[in-house]
């Protein structure tokens, strides 16, 4: 353990971890020592997010992603545990203890970072070199200014296989550090490295706290591929990132806007519209999603109107409506993307587009429209039929009254028919999730099951009682000797098996089981489980003999599950 558990406890003790969670949720219920508010890992319109006061744990009753403090500053900074204790050791103005080594991972991101920052310099650099020529006059072309050039510190990548290395090696970084930082390549004919970004236009990527975890070079004119990125790194997730964030973030706008392409978000920010931001060049996630939802509340989306476009739109809307973020859509007419029509109609107009931005429903039955043929009688019965769906997933009642109108004027059908229409298909739903919910009710061995599929149970009805052995021993560590003859191999589920040799070693260690302590072996699925089984009743008079059952049928189920076993068994008592 690299930490010493005293340290970890105390930062735990001094980051109340309702205080941190506040920073970024909002408890809008409380109930006992619990904290409600909307979950800030998947979307949700009703808060099944709880911070408890006295556990110092969170959980989630609907994603089910739980554990102490150090594990949620894990997931929602997307930090390694050892930057997350450094990132709450900050906030409590505490120091780390210095135990030599204890933070290698810390030091080589901090190397691979400097490394990135030094390449993005070279490369800004560069412009003002010869061999940085062909970028500017790229530059230039595509009428991408000064400002913004520096702004985003756009740079080139000279042509050249080992302009890059060379500079950084003679700066002391290692071949090492430079393939790990996804900045050079190994060659498998000579062993040697060579430069990944060349003769490119280099964008840097750059985080909310200003650091330049990757790059994405751009082709200077025609050519494949057009776009190189960096891969995944220990520095880099591009599911967690977004270009241009470091920027857009501090925009006045009360929007995100969210466009397709890189030049996009350079010309938008060019032309005044300083909230523009890239996916880079992936489909919208839900980790991004969440890191936009931290700074804002609605997202225009700007995508390019070709089908792919319209897809992306599509997807995108549905991940940040989940995540609660607003989502209008801009249509630019004549297929064209943001840079092309600012560059062609000017700011004014594309300003006079985002202010007549629709909501993603105007968009969904302006999209919907176009397919049908309103003139005909079967076009309108199949865009109404259409337009009742999609209007009867609508939560709010008023937009159900808005848009119910609006298609009823546009069809010349009766509102009234409209709204029965929708109210039956509402009608439909609930019953339908009523009868789920009861068929989940009479499979107990199925909602039991770990939201994570990789901790899924094979044989549910030995998981329980391993579950109920875990929970017997977190809430009482006397019972360790009780639960000896059990061995981890015996748990038909690997995770609670190593769960159980975790919590036993320490418990034997004599060390204290906490969501602080534990958090640095979990991963916050596997926390939010054990939390969840945890919470699950168990009759604290009589524990002794709840354990012994448990091991009994967990004994049982594996001889079983292992008739070899159960032979052996018999020749023992013979
Ligand atoms: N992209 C990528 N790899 C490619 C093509 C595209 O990673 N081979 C990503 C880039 O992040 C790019 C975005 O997808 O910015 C959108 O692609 P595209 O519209 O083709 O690029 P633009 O940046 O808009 O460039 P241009 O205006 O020159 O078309
Ligand atoms: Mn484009």
């Amino acid at each position: 353990m690299p930490f010493p558990e005293s340290f970890l406890e105390e930062l735990a003790a001094r980051n109340d971890i309702v205080d941190v969670v506040g920073d970024y949720v909002s408890f809008t219920k409380k109930s006992g020592a619990n904290q409600f508010g909307l979950c800030p890992f998947h979307g949700e319109k009703t808060p099944s997010f709880s911070v408890h006061s006295d556990k110092q744990i969170y959980y989630c009753f609907g994603c089910h992603k739980g554990g102490g403090v150090v594990s949620f500053i894990m997931e929602i900074e997307g930090l390694p545990f050892p930057d997350a204790v450094h990132f709450l050791a900050r906030r409590a103005g505490m120091t780390v203890p210095d135990e030599g080594g204890y933070d290698e991972a810390v030091q080589r991101r901090t190397r691979l970072l400097q490394a990135n920052k030094e390449a993005a310099r070279f490369f800004h650099a560069k412009l003002s070199e010869p061999d940085g020529k062909a970028a500017i006059d790229y530059i230039n072309k595509r009428g991408i200014s000064k400002e913004m050039t520096k702004q985003f510190g756009l740079g080139a990548a000279p042509d050249s296989w080992n302009a890059l290395t060379d500079h950084l090696v003679k700066r002391g970084y290692s071949q090492e550090e430079l393939l790990l930082a996804g900045l050079v390549r190994r060659s498998s004919k000579s062993g040697g490295v060579y430069d990944f970004f060349r003769d490119r236009l280099v964008f840097p990527v750059i985080d909310v706290r200003g650091n330049v975890l990757a790059f994405s070079g751009r082709i200077l004119g025609d050519g494949e591929p057009k776009y190189l990125n960096t891969s995944d790194t220990p520095v880099y997730n591009k599911k967690r990132n977004l270009f241009g964030i470091n920027l857009a973030r501090k925009s006045r706008a009360e929007h995100f806007l969210i466009v397709e392409g890189n030049i996009d978000v350079v010309a938008l920010h060019g032309a005044g519209f300083d909230s523009a931001i890239a996916p880079l060049g992936t489909a919208l996630t839900q980790e991004q999603a969440t890191l936009l939802h931290r700074y804002k509340g609605e997202a225009v989306l700007a995508f390019d109107a070709d089908t792919a476009g319209q897809r992306a739109t599509e997807t995108a809307s549905k991940i940040l409506e989940k995540t609660g973020i607003r989502v209008k859509v801009l249509r630019i007419p004549d297929g064209k993307d943001p840079d092309d029509f600012i560059k062609k109609k000017g700011p004014g107009a594309f300003q006079a587009l985002l202010d007549q931005r629709e909501t993603h429903i105007e968009y969904r039955l302006l999209t919907l429209k176009q397919t049908h043929d309103l003139e005909s009688d079967p076009g309108r019965v199949a865009y109404l039929q259409e337009a009742q769906k999609l209007l009867a997933s609508l939560e709010s009642d008023v937009e159900v009254e808005v848009y119910g109108q609006r298609v009823a004027t546009e069809t010349g059908v009766s509102a009234e028919g409209i709204k029965s229409g929708i109210k039956k298909l509402r009608d439909q739903k609930r019953k339908q999730a009523k009868r789920d919910m009861e068929k989940a009710g009479t499979r107990p061995s199925q909602s039991m099951q770990p939201k994570e599929r990789t901790l899924r149970y094979t044989n549910p009805a030995s998981a329980k009682a391993e579950e109920g052995v875990l929970r017997l021993l977190l809430q009482d560590p006397t019972l360790y000797n009780e639960a000896l003859p059990l061995q981890p191999e015996d748990f038909s589920s690997p995770f609670l098996g190593r769960a159980y040799e975790v919590i036993r070693d320490r418990i034997r260690a004599g060390r204290e089981n906490t969501a602080a302590t534990l958090a640095p072996l979990f991963s916050s699925q596997e926390m939010g489980h054990l939390i969840h089984l945890l919470n699950q009743p168990e009759d604290p008079a009589e524990t002794k003999q709840a354990l012994s059952d448990y091991i009994g049928k967990i004994q049982a189920e594996k001889r079983k599950q292992n008739p070899e076993a159960n032979l052996l068994d018999i020749y023992k008592l013979q």
